[in-house]
């Protein structure tokens, strides 16, 4: 680079050094002498321009224009910032309140999710949980589903594990493996956690479990590949459907209100004998909406969790959380749960 560019970028340097320190009107007025006046040393680059080589005048005369706005901005803002009295030898204001950190909220299925357990517990259930991540023995087997049930279809399910016998293509293990041996998946269900309950509580039980579950569904304004279930379970000496029912209504009465109405549909499940899907009606809508599936456990699941079905009888139910939490709050579409969107999420 030839000197009189050099000279260019250190005349710059020098008046943006010097901007700095300018604190007071005065100051900044002399500033403007001695660079932007018409004897400034801005004005004279301009005029040297004359005795530059000819070859270098088209980049020098660039570069001292691109100069001459720098300053001259600079200036205007230095200007701008001693009118307006902020103290110009202080860059920041430290005695200024901070930013507010933007702190999110609780997601709105937690909040349901807390108030449907609080709810359950002010009737006496304490909550359980299981891992999300099942073998086939919780998930089917315990639960009276066979070999050839077809919700144990490979493609009606996240297995996550290939089993290398019989079934290999399926990833399903020969019925009464060791548990080890089971295959393994994403829930599709939370009554898996039934079993495990079973399997280290004895009766009388009261419990409910909450929790996330997956299934290969399109998403849609009513479907998720991943949705939220709260599972309950009561067992215990003499327990009969009319304990389920008035459970149930009390729960939609009480979450919903005292108005909503209730209707059971006989329905079947493998794991529940006799079974029911409960609907509830909304005003609103002018419509009858399907909070899940519930029913009189069945005789197998006991026996597969070594409680004796000549001794005890317990019922349970499955509710979507998402549909509760619809209905509830009026949300009209079942994604918006995961997209997301600030502006969805801050609402509650
Ligand atoms: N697990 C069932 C489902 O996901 C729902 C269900 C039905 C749960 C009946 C229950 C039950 O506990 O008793 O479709």
């Amino acid at each position: 680079m030839s000197d009189a560019l050099i000279e260019i970028d250190q005349l710059r340097d020098q008046a943006d050094a010097e901007l700095r320190a300018v604190n007071s009107t005065d100051q900044l007025e002399q500033f403007r002498i001695k660079y932007l006046g018409s004897n400034g040393a801005v004005k004279a680059l301009m005029k040297r321009l004359r005795d530059v080589p000819k070859e270098q005048k088209r980049e020098f005369g660039q570069r001292a224009n691109a100069v001459q706005d720098h300053v001259s901005t600079a200036f205007e803002a230095k200007q701008t910032e001693i009118s307006s009295g902020a103290p110009a030898a202080m860059t920041e204001d430290v005695t200024e309140p901070g930013k507010r950190p933007q702190i999110g909220n609780r997601h709105i299925l937690m909040t349901v999710t807390d108030e449907l357990t609080e709810l359950f517990g002010r009737m006496g259930f304490s909550v359980a949980s299981g891992p999300e991540l099942e073998d086939e023995f919780h998930n089917f087997v315990a639960l009276n589903i066979p070999q050839s049930h077809p919700a144990r279809d490979p493609l009606d399910n996240y297995y996550v594990t290939v089993d290398s016998g019989e079934c290999a293509g399926a990833g399903r293990p020969s019925e009464g493996a060791g548990a080890s041996e089971y295959a393994r998946l994403l829930r599709t269900q939370t009554s898996t956690v039934q079993i495990r309950v079973m399997e280290t509580q004895k009766p009388p039980i009261r419990v409910v479990i909450p929790g996330r579950v997956y299934r290969p569904d399109t998403h849609d304004e009513t479907h998720l590949s991943m949705f939220h279930q709260l599972e309950a379970l009561v067992v215990d000496e003499n327990v009969t459907m009319v304990d389920l029912k008035s459970t149930i209504m009390q729960f939609v009465h009480a979450y919903f209100g005292r108005e909503t109405k209730v209707r059971f549909r006989p329905s079947f499940f493998p794991f529940t004998e006799p079974s029911a899907e409960c609907d509830v009606w909304f005003e609103d809508k002018q419509r009858w909406v399907e909070l899940g599936g519930c029913g009189m456990v069945h005789p197998n699941v006991f026996k597969a969790c070594g409680i004796d079905p000549e001794k005890y009888t317990g019922w349970a139910f499955g509710f979507g959380i998402e549909r509760i939490a619809m209905r509830k709050y009026a949300i009209n579409d079942i994604r918006y749960f995961v997209e997301n969107d600030i502006r969805f999420l801050k609402q509650f």
